[in-house]
């Protein structure tokens, strides 16, 4: 970007200025799927991060194939409105198919999520790079 070009600014309006962090878990073809990943309970996984966001604050929601079916499952932890102002942005957590994967998800979004706590060392090991047109879309 040149200096004459002015530098992009976001600005966040109405409820996009309280956003909480809002874990996005893939639920499509093959996360979630007990046939494709049997001994991972995706039931209790999903029922887990909700009461989580109940208990703290934070969101969960659902969505179709998110694209890296190979990296199954797939969470996208996206920052809450402050981290994102932090210089947070959404993280993919891939392979989240134990429970120590879950509960560290979970503590992270409880602690602020992006741009506002730091992730669980062993967290950091499972971010995945995001394919290149990923876009989230809501299921529920
Ligand atoms: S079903 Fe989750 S990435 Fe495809």
């Amino acid at each position: 970007m040149s200096a004459a070009t002015p530098a992009p600014r976001t600005f966040l309006i109405g409820a996009a200025r309280e956003r909480p962090c809002t874990l996005v878990v893939c639920r499509g073809c093959c996360c979630g799927d007990p046939r494709k990943h049997p001994g991972t309970d995706h039931v209790w996984q999903l029922e887990r991060l909700r009461s989580g966001a109940a208990e703290h604050g934070f969101s969960v929601r659902t969505t179709d194939c998110l694209g890296p079916c190979d990296q199954a499952n797939v969470i996208v932890v996206q920052p809450s409105a402050a981290g994102r102002r932090a210089g947070g942005r959404p993280t993919w957590v891939g392979f989240a198919m134990d429970d120590d994967c879950t509960e560290e998800v979970l503590e992270w979004a409880a602690a602020g999520g992006p741009g506002l706590a730091e992730p669980p060392v062993t967290l950091e090991l499972q971010f995945v790079d995001p394919p290149r047109d990923a876009r989230v879309r809501s299921r529920r």
